[in-house]
């Protein structure tokens, strides 16, 4: 059988003006947990929906467990747990009423995996759906999503309008299903939520992948990053003649950022000991400073895409 359960070969929605997704292939593992992230309007949800067989591509295929997402999402998409971005529930009275219909669409018969994921998310599905808080919504809509134990989740922005307390809630269901096998996609716009939990993480610009990060190296990088800055320019320049690589230069504050391999802190410290040191500080490298280096090269100025 295919190693990947979800897989996506040049694949392409084409709204106009430069608007969907463009030639995007990935492949995702059995029981790997992938994250998406990008800026508002980036292809995130148009990406989810075409690989579950809701749009249809312009060009390019996608296939879950090895079938065509168009063409057979017939067969597969009782085996998936999907949480919309956008939820909008049916016109029934209660949560409790749409749960149970759920569950008599899916064949469920056993209702202790709703009954449990009700409490840990402390959600009273007997409130009325239309008047239910977006974040009640959002955990109506996990709990249908998971209820049947399906063998892949696609959750699009889940936590977005969560409090925090509820969004560690949500994520530490989510986690548990990591831990139990389920291959999970979750698209989220908080770098940090994704770091936390996904294996790899696809970043998505202007309907185009950008990157895809393996989150365990970034993790475990052995380069770190320190900001330096001397007290006065004769030891700001000094210290440039020892040629570190330099990510940034400010020279007006006399101030350098660099990168070092960890074996080679010793040397830095050797070298900056008879000068003029104002303050060093470490720069953490996270996911979002990762993607954030990615986009400056391939666009230039970070902060337009960050
Ligand atoms: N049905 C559609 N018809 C035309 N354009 C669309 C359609 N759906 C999405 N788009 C456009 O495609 C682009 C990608 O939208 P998409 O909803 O996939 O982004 P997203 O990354 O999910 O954004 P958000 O973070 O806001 O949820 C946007 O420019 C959007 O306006
Ligand atoms: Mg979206």
């Amino acid at each position: 059988m295919n190693k990947y359960i979800i897989e996506a070969q040049n694949l392409t929605k084409d709204f106009g003006s430069g608007n969907g997704i463009f030639d995007l292939s990935f492949k995702i593992k059995k029981g790997e947990m992938i994250g998406f992230v990008g800026t508002n309007g980036s292809g995130k949800s148009t990406t989810i929906r075409s690989l579950i067989g809701f749009i249809k591509p312009t060009s390019g295929s996608s296939r879950i467990n090895g079938l065509d997402s168009w063409e057979d999402s017939d067969k597969f998409i009782k085996n998936i747990g999907y949480v919309p971005g956008e939820i909008s529930f049916p016109d029934l009275h209660s949560g409790t009423s749409f749960l149970k219909n759920q569950a008599e669409f899916l064949k469920l018969k056993n209702l202790d995996k709703a009954n449990e994921l009700i409490k840990i998310l402390q959600l009273d599905p007997s409130a009325n759906l239309k008047r239910m808080s977006k974040g009640m919504k959002q955990k109506t809509a996990l709990v249908a999503a998971l209820m049947a134990d399906p063998e892949i989740l696609i959750l699009d922005e889940p936590t977005t309008g969560l409090d925090p307390l509820m969004r560690h809630n949500f994520i530490n269901v989510v986690k548990n299903e990591h831990r139990n096998g389920k291959t999970i996609l979750i698209s989220s716009q908080s770098f940090e939520e994704l770091e936390s939990t996904c294996d790899r993480v696809i970043f998505i610009l202007n309907g185009k992948l950008i990157a895809i990060a393996n989150v365990d190296e970034i993790k475990n990088r052995n380069i770190r990053d320190f900001k330096i800055e001397f007290n006065n320019k004769d030891d700001y320049l000094k210290f440039k003649q020892y040629n570190y690589h330099i990510l940034r230069d400010q020279e007006q504050y006399f101030q350098v950022t660099i990168e070092v391999l960890k074996s080679d802190l010793n040397k830095l410290l050797f070298d900056l000991k008879d000068l003029n040191v104002k303050f060093i500080a470490e720069i953490k490298y996270t996911l979002e400073s990762h993607f954030k280096r990615i986009a400056k090269e391939e666009f230039g100025e970070e902060e337009l895409y960050v």
